[in-house]
C-alpha cells in the first residue's frame, strides 16, 4: 500500500488517506466537510477521492504504457462491450457532439467518434498527459475527435456545448463525485444525457465482500507482472467507500440530473448510470 506511486515521490504515511492504508495502519480521515458522507448516504460512503490530484495524474502517467493491456486482462476482454453500452446510453447519433471525461487512452471517445461520424465532434479530456499523448497518437485519423489535458472538475467549455457527456472508470478518481456530475451536466445541453460507467461491488453483501477481497489480492499481482504493483493496489482501494449504484444515482440527482437510472453489468462488478440534464422550462 505504501508503495502507491512507483516513480513518484511518496507522501508521508500521515498524508496518506485512510482508505489506502492497511487496517493496522488506519489513520483518522482528515477532518472537514468534504469527508462527511452527503445527506442520505450511509456513513461509509466517501463523497470523493482522497488522493491528491497531482498523485493521481502522476500515477496514471506512469501506468499509461501498460494501461490498455492490463485493462484487457483484468476485465477478461469485456471492457469493449461495456463501452458500447455506454455509447448507446448517450443516444448520440450522426452529427452529435460529446465529451468524454477521464478518457485515458481514448477508447470510449473513439467509440463515440465512430457513432457521431465525421460531421460530429468528440472531445476527450484527461488529467494525465501521457494518457492523452497515447490517445492522440492512436486516433489521429479520426477528424471529429480531439484530446485535451484537463481536469474533469474544471472544464474549459461553455454551458450546454455538448449533446452528451461520458465518464468511464474515471469518476472514482475525482476529488468530488457530485461536483464531477455537476460539471458534466453544465457542459451538456438541456435534454442531453450524462453517462457514467464505473466499477461497483456486486450483491449480495457476502459476495461483494468476497469479490472485493479477491480483487484486492489479484489486481496488485497482475499489476506486478508489468512492474506496476503499487498503482494496482490503488485500484481496489479506490473502490472502498465508493457509493453503491443506488447511492451514486442519488449523487446524480443531487447534481441536478433527472430521469436517473442504472443497470448492473458483469454480475454487478460494473454499473452503468445515466441521467438527463433537465429540459429548460
Ligand atoms: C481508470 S482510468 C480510465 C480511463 C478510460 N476512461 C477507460 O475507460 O479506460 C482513469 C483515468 O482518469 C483520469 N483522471 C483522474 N482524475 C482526473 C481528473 N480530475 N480529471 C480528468 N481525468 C482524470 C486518469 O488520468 C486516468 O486516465
Amino acid at each position: 500500500m505504501i508503495g502507491l506511486l512507483r516513480r513518484v515521490p511518496l507522501p508521508r504515511l500521515s498524508q496518506l488517506p485512510a482508505c489506502l492504508l492497511p487496517p493496522h495502519l488506519s489513520l483518522p480521515r482528515p477532518g472537514g466537510s468534504r469527508q462527511k458522507p452527503p445527506a442520505g448516504d450511509p456513513p461509509e460512503v466517501r463523497p470523493g477521492n482522497l488522493v491528491p490530484e497531482s498523485h493521481v495524474a502522476a500515477m496514471f502517467d506512469d501506468i499509461a504504457p501498460v494501461y490498455d493491456r492490463l485493462n484487457t486482462i483484468m476485465t477478461l476482454g469485456l471492457d469493449g462491450r461495456w463501452r458500447r453500452a455506454a455509447v448507446a446510453a448517450t443516444a448520440v447519433m450522426s452529427g452529435s457532439s460529446a465529451i468524454d471525461l477521464a478518457g485515458g487512452t481514448g477508447k470510449l471517445a473513439a467509440a463515440l467518434a465512430e457513432q457521431v461520424g465525421p460531421f460530429g465532434r468528440v472531445v476527450g479530456v484527461d488529467l494525465a498527459p501521457a494518457m492523452v499523448d497515447l490517445a492522440r497518437a492512436r486516433y489521429r485519423d479520426l477528424v471529429q475527435l480531439e484530446f485535451r489535458v484537463g481536469n474533469a472538475l474544471q472544464l474549459p467549455f461553455a454551458n450546454g456545448e455538448f449533446d452528451a457527456a461520458t465518464i468511464a472508470f474515471g469518476l472514482r478518481n475525482l476529488a468530488d463525485f457530485e461536483a464531477g456530475f455537476r460539471e458534466m451536466a453544465r457542459v451538456v445541453r438541456s435534454g442531453g444525457w450524462v453517462v457514467c460507467l464505473e466499477l461497483s461491488v456486486p450483491r449480495p453483501r457476502w459476495w461483494g465482500r468476497t469479490y472485493h477481497a479477491l480483487f484486492r489480492r489479484v489486481a496488485p499481482v497482475v499489476g506486478g507482472l508489468f512492474g506496476r504493483r503499487g498503482a494496482y493496489e490503488y485500484l481496489p482501494a479506490s473502490l472502498e467507500g465508493f457509493p453503491r449504484p443506488e447511492h451514486l444515482a442519488l449523487t446524480m440527482r443531487r447534481a441536478g440530473l433527472v430521469d436517473v437510472s442504472y443497470r448492473r453489468l458483469a454480475l454487478g462488478a460494473v454499473a452503468l448510470h445515466r441521467g438527463r440534464v433537465a429540459p429548460s422550462a
